[in-house]
């Protein structure tokens, strides 16, 4: 019961489903080091395999998710794809860019849904990148999966939720850009779905790209920003007439270019962070609107949710906190790479029956043996000292609590984009000077981004009210008024927090934090990812090796040897 599934458009990724469980998911980028990458994952499909050591051949059934008119010709002139989504979208192009025409391009071709015709054309197109990386096209099933049902089964089948409320919610995808299903005996059914002319998310990546931030990577900023408006009590958002939200459904009240100008406006004459505070107020406004309808109609109050937006945590706080809001998951890889693990789940439901199970965690991406370590620090020997430690945990939690920051680098990494403890930069959740340091001089981020802790599952009820604890860093949580010295570089200006609650699903990491509770009495350190900003996440021993030099950060680990530059 082995279904590879893949996506192809940004951020391209794949993912092995065996028997209805995930056993392989990354992303492309981690390999070709080029963030958001756009091109076909064959690094991805051949890391997959070999998981389980197969052959191409032997694969029988691949999902793959998407066949609008946009996914369709990227897919068929792989030209355009980089051109236009990744150099000029990006902004990676020499030539200045008018957005306006370029998001009107996209705001336009976004409405043509998939037919007949375009799945046809899919399907050659696929079937030519496939053949070259050693499928027999043949004896393969190719199944194509709707873009909003790859992310409400990305979500359902990994929440272990019999029944639920799923909503999906992104810019768009096969015509639509947000819909609301019933989820029961490993069933999804969709009740309602809201057009690309409707799209929160495309009013969002308005709002990125007028900021003069990149879309589809830079949305969190303008999250993080409005944390830091100044607004009046009485203070009426000019954003909130842009969309109505009746039943389940959003209707634009402009049209796209009528709001476009109108953004543009209200970017002109506002100050960056009420600015931002305008679009993230009226984004979780339309949103928990939805999400209350949403249950209200289906009557059922456990939700999950997937789509690019839901990668938005301070909505996502909002929406927890509605009232009727019951149990909660969102699928760590929330955005399009997920689509890879959502469509594979989803053929492997039609095909086989599987079910809905609970995802343990995210470490399901490539891993590295110690003599590859071993190889890799040799030839780094002239820069770099190590030394093995079988006590890395111990020593690792130690350093961190005497104010050092630690690059800590263990078995498989992540999917998604969260580092949670195995391609992480760790450091001491209690000192503020910390968060300058690393957001000035290692991760080289704008000054209001901030951090994220890991706290043991044992200390949770120290730092926050909640009974249900989210694992994978896609939830806020206000901090309990006692507990706010004890995460000062953790702790967002409205003294909310981003955590991963941890268990015993990582028993390195748990060690590392159980050193860090002896030391100063507390289970929590800052966790952000292995990276600097703007680059994906480092993935082998080399990658982090020159990120160290690079940095020129003092303690790195990598499995249980401690590396210093010389
Ligand atoms: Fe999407």
């Amino acid at each position: 019961m082995i279904i590879l599934g893949i996506w192809d458009g940004h951020n391209s990724s794949a993912t092995l489903v065996k028997d209805g469980k995930i056993v392989a998911s990354v992303s492309e980028e981690k390999f070709t080091k080029r963030k958001m990458e756009v091109n076909f994952p064959i690094n991805s499909i051949k890391y997959c395999l070999s998981v389980l050591d197969l052959k191409p051949k032997e694969i029988t059934n691949i999902a793959i998710s998407t066949t609008d008119w946009g996914s369709t010709l990227t897919r068929s002139f792989s030209s355009v794809k980089s051109d236009f989504w990744y150099e000029r979208r990006r902004h990676m192009t020499d030539k200045p860019i008018t957005w306006d025409l370029d998001l009107q391009i996209l705001n336009q071709t976004g409405k043509i849904k998939s037919n007949k015709l375009f799945r046809k054309i899919s399907k050659i197109a696929l079937s030519k990148y496939l053949s070259k990386i050693g499928f027999n096209i043949k004896n393969t099933k190719l199944h194509l999966v709707d873009h909003h049902k790859a992310h409400a089964a990305s979500t359902y089948f990994t929440s272990g939720m019999n029944k639920a409320t799923c909503i999906t919610m992104d810019a768009l995808g096969d015509g639509y850009s947000s819909t609301i299903n019933i989820c029961e005996d490993n069933e999804i059914k969709t009740i309602s779905r809201n057009p690309t002319k409707d799209s929160l998310g495309l009013f969002f990546q308005e709002v990125t790209s007028l900021a003069g931030m990149r879309i589809l990577e830079d949305e969190g900023k303008i999250m993080a920003l409005s944390d830091y408006a100044n607004v009046e009590e009485d203070f009426k958002n000019p954003m909130d007439k842009f969309f109505t939200v009746s039943g389940l459904k959003i209707k634009s009240n402009y049209p796209l270019y009528k709001r476009y100008q109108l953004i543009k406006n209200l970017h002109w004459r506002n100050k960056p962070e009420n600015y931002a505070f305008m679009a993230q107020s009226a984004l979780e406004k339309f949103t928990t609107k939805l999400f209350e309808n949403s249950i209200k109609e289906t009557g059922i109050k456990d939700v999950v949710w997937a789509g690019g937006i839901a990668s938005n945590i301070k909505m996502n706080m909002k929406i927890k906190n509605i009232n009727d809001v019951n149990k909660y998951h969102v699928y760590p890889d929330m955005g399009d790479s997920g689509l890879s693990a959502g469509a594979a789940l989803f053929i492997s439901n039609k095909l086989f029956g599987t079910k809905t199970y609970k995802l343990k965690d995210v470490y399901l991406g490539p891993k590295f043996d110690d003599d590859e370590i071993l190889k890799t620090l040799k030839k780094f020997k002239k820069k770099i000292s190590y030394e093995e430690r079988t006590d890395s945990s111990k020593y690792a939690g130690e350093l961190i609590s005497n104010n050092n920051i630690v690059f800590w680098f263990q078995d498989r990494i992540e999917t998604g984009q969260r580092a949670l403890g195995n391609r992480s930069i760790l450091a001491n959740a209690t000192n503020p000077k910390i968060k300058e340091e690393l957001n000035l001089k290692i991760k080289k981020r704008s000054w209001y981004q901030p951090f994220c802790p890991t706290i043991l599952k044992e200390d949770a009820n120290k730092f926050v009210h909640e009974k249900e604890l989210d694992r994978f860093m896609t939830m806020g949580y206000y901090l309990k008024d006692e507990s706010i010295e004890k995460a000062k570089s953790v702790m967002n200006i409205d003294k909310s927090i981003r955590p991963q609650f941890l268990n015993d699903e990582n028993p390195k990491y748990e060690k590392l934090l159980k050193q860090i509770k002896k030391e100063t009495g507390n289970g929590i350190v800052l966790n952000t990812s292995f990276n600097i900003h703007g680059s994906p996440i480092v993935l082998s021993p080399e990658d982090a090796i020159k990120t160290q030099l690079h940095t020129k950060n003092k303690n790195m680990f990598i499995g249980n040897y401690h590396i210093k530059i010389k």
